[in-house]
Order: C-alpha cells, then sequence, then structure tokens
C-alpha cells in the first residue's frame, strides 16, 4: 500500500493574487486516520483536491508511492486509487440505495449478484437498514442520503479515502458511527484515511491531526 507525499507544494487558482496552497510538505501514511481542520477558507479542499489529483500543485510534487503524480494517468489514479467522500453528494436520483451503491461496482465489471452482496453489509454498516434498500434517494432524509453516498464511496475498495466533512451534516451518533467505519477502514484494512473535519469528535478519533491556516500544514497532534 502507497503512502501519499506532498513536496513543497503550493498551488494558485488561475487569476487569484495569492496561493491557496503554500508549501506544504507532508507525508499520509496506511493505516493511520488523520484529520485536516481549520477555518473555512483555510486550503482544506483545495489540498484534498491536490491529493486526489484533481489539479496538479503549481509547484512542488506530490507522490504516491514512488511515483510523481505528474508522470501518472490522473483518470486511473482517480479511478483506481481514491475513493472521495464530500460533504454533498449527489445520489442517482432515479436508482434505489442499492443501486447507487451497487452501480460503481457494476462499472468496474463485477457481477450484480456479487455488486448487491458487497454492498449489503456497508450500507448496514453505515446504519442503512435492508428496508431502506429499495427506496429512492429523494425518500431518504438528508443524513441518510449521505450515508449512502459514503457507502458509495467505499465501494471502489481504493485504498487512499479523502473525506471533506463527511458527517457534516450527521447527528453525534451517526457522527461516530461513520467515523468508526473510516477508523476501521485504517486500522483493520491498512487504508489511508484523510478526513476535513469541524467536528471535534472526529479529530479526537484521529491518529494524526494537522491544523491548516492559511494554506500552511501544521501536525498539532501526533
Ligand atoms: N475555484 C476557485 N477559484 C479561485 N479561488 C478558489 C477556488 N476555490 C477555492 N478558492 C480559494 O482558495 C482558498 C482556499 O479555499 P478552500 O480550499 O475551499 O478552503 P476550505 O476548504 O478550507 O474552506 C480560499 O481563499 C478560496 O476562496
Ligand atoms: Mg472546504
Amino acid at each position: 500500500m502507497s503512502a501519499i507525499s506532498m513536496q513543497n507544494v503550493s498551488y494558485t487558482y488561475r487569476g487569484a493574487a495569492t496561493a491557496a496552497i503554500k508549501d506544504v510538505s507532508c507525508v499520509f501514511e496506511p493505516g493511520l486516520l488523520y484529520a485536516l481542520i481549520g477555518p473555512s477558507g483555510s486550503g482544506k479542499s483545495t489540498l484534498l483536491s491536490l491529493l486526489a489529483g484533481l489539479d496538479l500543485p503549481t509547484s512542488g510534487e506530490i507522490h504516491f508511492g514512488e511515483k510523481s503524480l505528474r508522470d501518472m494517468d490522473l483518470d486511473a489514479y482517480r479511478r483506481e486509487s481514491i475513493s472521495m467522500i464530500f460533504q454533498a453528494f449527489h445520489l442517482f436520483p432515479l436508482m434505489t440505495v442499492i443501486e447507487n451503491v451497487c452501480y460503481p461496482m457494476e462499472l468496474c465489471g463485477l457481477h450484480p449478484k456479487e455488486a448487491k452482496e458487497r454492498a449489503r453489509p456497508l450500507l448496514e454498516s453505515v446504519g442503512i437498514g435492508v428496508e431502506k434498500f429499495s427506496r429512492f434517494p429523494a425518500n431518504l432524509s438528508g443524513g441518510e442520503q449521505q450515508r449512502v453516498a459514503i457507502a458509495r464511496s467505499l465501494a471502489s475498495g481504493a485504498k487512499t479515502i479523502l473525506a471533506d466533512e463527511p458527517t457534516g451534516n450527521l447527528d453525534t451518533a451517526n457522527t461516530v458511527n461513520v467515523i468508526e467505519i473510516l477508523r476501521q477502514l485504517a486500522h483493520e484494512k491498512g487504508c489511508c484515511v484523510i478526513v476535513v473535519t469541524h467536528d471535534t469528535e472526529v479529530s479526537v478519533l484521529a491518529d494524526i491531526v494537522y491544523r491548516v491556516k492559511d494554506g500552511a500544514l501544521t501536525c498539532i497532534e501526533a
């Protein structure tokens, strides 16, 4: 399993006067749950999108294992190596809950029956019971929709999980439940899990906490 490392990474949005990410160097190891905290506008989402290969740094390098993202097929990297979870993740409205989770697995060639077998425990692990599997997203609460989206993100099986405020709309019990799932993925499956969060519950459960401020990163807990 591969660590992701950043070496002197800076990033400036096109047309912006100042850099959103400033000279960040850091290693994210497999098997650990990381929390990135910091005020709104400090650069957390920008940092995650760079790790996800949505754009390349303006200067500096990001390595996945030994390879620089500059030398990789970024579409394949995003599809195969990275699993992203967002605060507002739009489910396919015309697919049921279980179809939403099965769809990406079937796209990757999994037999529909096997996809369903994998989807069930994923949904149950985020607190979506079997009685909701046949509902359409519009008939779920916001919190439930988000948990389905999380189950769908986990279905790809990628070992690097990048989550941007994944518990932003969940109550405390569901927040702890979701973070426990992410912790298990790190500690038991060896995933590298990086969570942007405002939740103290999340940062308390993380192995390592970084503070992002004005585009720079400081480790505040190890
Ligand atoms: N698409 C964009 N174009 C220009 N500037 C952006 C864009 N997205 C974010 N920014 C700016 O980059 C900085 C960091 O934003 P962001 O990474 O979204 O912060 P956070 O996720 O911590 O709230 C902010 O100053 C924001 O205004
Ligand atoms: Mg953000």
